[in-house]
């Protein structure tokens, strides 16, 4: 007898059942015959914003940073406030009538970081001067190079040889044999002799061809233009612009472009623009976005001044502070989205700034109005209209794929619901075929602004989905719930925001899903932040990203292609049935327990833990601290039976027993002393970045809750209701926690404040729909499991046509696993093909996984 079979064999010997096989297994049941719903087939769009260096220094092929000078020109409306290490704040310079002197300040992001460095100014230049020479750069605003020029480079050079140099946007990459334009202005002034040109690497090898200019005297802009040949390869190049002779010049708008996308003189970087077209986007929208609202409403974006020749655009200091070029302007942009084959969805500025109080008055709005009607204009107005007449000039007597207007980004007010009216109004009385969009927050809906426009007359909302780990997990249902009020939903920016990983691409493919199934509901949605450049992230989690020579893709980009290649036109209803079942015993919320405060100096006395039966298992009068692990943070001692922390200044003070608490109660009694809140109660704790907490006097001592910083695995937080009131200070308080398997209830003197519970989040997500083009049922499945699930897949209500099925998979060995630079293909999904001849299907959906399945059934009569 095989030793492998012995254990079975004995066991039936003793007449015993073998053990319950818990592997996991699932049942996908999919019915074509109930009433299924349409998924928009507009669904699948993008989003471009001048954020992280996405255009300058990214998609806009230009290899020259700070081109025309123009960095260090303050941005309009704001003044500077000197600091002492030099740089400067930036506050508004006016504000309306009556807002009061303390609105001055920029917000979220800028009043944490809205610095203003003069050195800036020559971001990207170095002069190498010729041995002995006391040559100079500076920026002059005298004999400007056109009107949009405000500053060029004047160069005083007493002996040949000095060189200027360009170190692009962080490094200039060359590629051998590749052959790059070269442009710029000079006003020669006193200078007589040669401008050598070429490309050098850091440490000052040629890498390329040289072009030289011969220069002689004179007092009027002329325009170099030549080509240099690649001849070595390196990624951190330099522009030289070595000066044979000696006087002053000007210089200004040095520009250096590689070979482009598709050969199109737009002139995108080819791999950034190829992402973007792999998507398959069905519209582009552009240009923000924060980018959108401006700081000051004198800096909010002119789509006018980023039209003609690029040396005519005087750029701007944008929100996320860099100056853009505009080289990607209005009409960059529209071309962009033909050349996609996608409709464009433009962002008109709304009147109203990032800055809450500084609006343009709404009785004052007509002009702001007229800016958003001449660009429709432009884009689709016949070539007779003034607008669009210059769309021809500018070469393309076509009209371009214009179909959405939204006005605004993410303002809060309910006020923000007037100005759209406004807007909407003038849009549809000449454009009543443009979609008219209205801008939400960064999750969920403005509700009061809504009520002031009327549901009639909205055509879609902009709600923002910028979600933690575990959201889309635990609000599957997030859009089947949502009411239907007439308006359709865009989701203009969405992301899992907290994480660049497979973890995210998990999360964000159980998104789409929930999009895909309510196309009732949810027309559109595009990702973001799409571009960043690794050398300036302004955000956190980005779609792709790059540096000079190389780019990659997140995981998530993988799970949007797979989705929108496999776009189905229906979503039929699916049930997704599994096991083993989760256990509603299990103890979710057991953990470490302990004592804690946030920027708060607190006292703690007679700590007592009780076990679920109400047996005392520990007392604490605070003798030593011998109980507890060594502090997380803060600073704590004991003084005559008493705990004091008395660190003000730490988010927050973290001291926790060493004995775990399964389930019972934790009674102590709490006084504040000093700082801004009150006292925290930790329980199911594992570090300072997981636990969960009963916090009295939260947010600046207002209310009392339970709040979690990240659950168990696998699990959702629910409730965590707040019981408004501040903790006093120098009162002792009554502090109690209430923990069962799933639940928690926290006390404040006897009387409950607050509950919460911690589920169990399902592992296998599913949805279906059916191709109706080729008759073809795609099935959708994400497995978060660790374990591989096998699936059997029922379909009902159609006929399966025989052949091959297809399983596109996409895994990870980890959640944590990615894409990067030095890799960027290690996670990109593969195809495997399976026989079909009955409407069950087994297939293994392997862990940590997406799944597409594609079944061929028999058309509907
Ligand atoms: O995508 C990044 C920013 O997030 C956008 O500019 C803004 O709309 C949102 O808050």
């Amino acid at each position: 007898m095989p030793f492998s079979l012995l254990p079975c064999v004995a066991l039936a010997l003793l007449g015993l059942q073998a053990p319950k096989d818990t592997k996991p297994t699932a049942r996908i049941q999919i019915d074509l015959s109930a009433p299924s719903k349409p998924v928009s087939q507009n669904l699948y769009g993008i989003f471009l914003e001048e954020i992280n260096h996405a255009f300058d220094g990214g998609l806009y092929g230009e290899l020259v940073q700070n081109r025309s000078f123009e960095e260090g020109v303050p941005p309009p409306g704001m003044t500077m406030i000197p600091k002492p290490d030099g740089t400067f704040r930036m506050e508004l310079t006016s504000l309306p009538a009556g807002v009061p002197k303390d609105k001055w300040e920029m917000p979220w992001p800028w009043n944490g970081n809205s610095v203003w460095d003069p050195k800036r100014a020559l971001i990207g230049w170095s002069l190498q001067k010729a041995l002995g020479s006391t040559g100079t750069m500076q920026l002059t605003e005298a004999n400007p190079m056109n009107a949009a020029s405000s500053r060029s480079l004047e160069l005083a050079l007493d002996s040949p040889g000095a060189a200027l140099l360009n170190s692009g946007y962080w490094g200039i990459a060359a590629k051998s044999g590749d052959a790059y334009a070269l442009r710029y202005f000079v006003r020669p002034g006193t200078f007589r002799g040669t401008i050598r040109t070429e490309l050098i690497s850091e440490s000052g090898k040629v890498l390329s061809s040289v072009a030289n200019t011969t220069v002689a005297p004179g007092n009027t802009w002329r325009e170099i233009k030549g080509s240099i040949k690649v001849t070595a390869t390196d990624s951190k190049a330099q522009l030289r612009l070595t000066f044979e002779g000696t006087g002053t010049l000007q210089l200004d708008w040095v520009s250096l472009f590689p070979p482009t996308w598709n050969g199109l003189p737009i002139g995108l970087r080819p791999d950034l623009a190829q992402y973007l077209a792999g998507l398959k986007p069905s519209f582009v929208r552009f240009p923000g976005g924060c980018y959108v609202e401006g700081l000051s409403f004198e800096m909010a974006p002119d789509w006018r001044k980023t039209l003609g020749q690029p040396t005519e655009r005087p750029g701007m200091w944008g929100y996320w502070q860099y100056r853009s070029t505009d080289g990607f302007g209005f009409h960059e942009y529209l071309q962009f989205c033909e050349t996609l084959k996608a409709d464009a969805l433009y962002v008109a500025f709304a009147g109203m700034t990032v800055h809450p109080e500084n609006n343009w008055p709404l009785d004052k709005i007509d002009p702001v109005v007229q800016q958003t009607l001449d660009a429709i204009e432009y884009a689709i107005g016949p070539t007779t209209s003034k607008w669009g007449a210059l769309r021809a000039k500018n070469g393309h007597p076509k009209p371009f794929p214009l179909k959405y207007v939204e006005i605004g980004n993410e303002h809060p007010p309910a006020l923000y619901g007037d100005y759209y009216a406004v807007f909407r109004k003038a849009i549809k009385a000449k454009y009543p075929q443009i979609q008219v969009v209205m801008s939400m927050f960064w999750s969920g809906l403005n509700q009061p602004a809504i009520d002031r426009v009327g549901d009639a007359n909205i055509d879609i909302v902009d709600e923002h989905a910028y979600r933690g780990s575990g959201w889309a997990r635990s609000s599957f249902d997030y859009f089947d719930r949502y009411p239907r009020k007439g308006w359709g939903i865009y989701v203009g920016e969405y992301a899992h925001n907290q994480r660049a990983d497979f973890s995210a691409a998990l999360d964000d493919s159980l998104f789409l899903m929930m999009m895909e199934r309510n196309g009732d509901l949810v027309k559109m949605a595009s990702y973001a932040p799409l571009l960043a450049n690794v050398n300036k992230r302004d955000w956190g989690v980005n779609l792709i990203e790059f540096d000079s020579h190389r780019s990659f893709a997140h995981a998530s980009y993988y799970v949007q292609k797979l989705f929108r290649e496999n776009h189905p036109d229906r979503s039929v209803k699916t049930t997704v049935t599994t096991t083993p079942a989760s256990d509603p015993k299990a103890p979710l919320m057991s953990g470490k327990i302990g004592l804690g405060a946030w920027n708060t100096s607190t006292e703690f006395k007679e700590l007592r833990v009780y076990d679920a039966e109400g047996k005392l298992v520990h007392t604490d009068d605070f003798v030593d601290l011998s109980a507890f692990d060594a502090p997380l943070s803060g600073t704590w001692s004991v003084k005559n039976g008493v705990l004091q922390q008395t660190d003000t200044r730490v988010d927050p003070a973290m001291l926790l027993l060493k004995s775990p608490l399964k389930t019972g109660k934790i009674t102590v009694k709490a006084r504040r002393v000093d700082g801004r809140e009150g006292f925290l109660l930790f329980f199911n704790a594992e570090n300072r970045d997981r636990f969960l907490f009963g916090n009295y006097g939260a947010n600046g001592n207002e209310f009392t809750a339970i709040q979690e910083r990240g659950v168990p695995d696998d699990c959702a937080f629910r409730g965590g209701r707040s019981t408004p009131g501040p903790i006093e200070q120098g009162r002792w308080y009554e502090l109690s926690l209430v923990i069962t398997e799933s639940r928690a209830e926290l006390f404040l003197d006897g009387k409950r404040v607050s509950d919460a519970r911690v589920e169990k989040m399902p592992s296998l997500f599913a949805t279906a729909g059916l191709r109706q083009k080729d008759d073809t049922v795609i099935v959708k499945a994400t497995n978060y499991s660790a374990q591989p699930r096998e699936a059997e897949f029922v379909i009902d209500g159609t006929v399966v046509k025989g052949g091959n099925g297809r399983h596109f998979i996409y895994q990870a060995s980890a959640l944590s696993d990615d894409n990067s630079l030095e890799n960027p293909t290690k996670l990109v999904p593969h195809e495997k093909s399976f026989p079909v001849s009955g409407n069950r299907i087994t297939l293994t959906l392997p862990p940590f996984s997406v799944s597409v399945v594609q079944v061929p059934v028999k058309p509907a009569k």
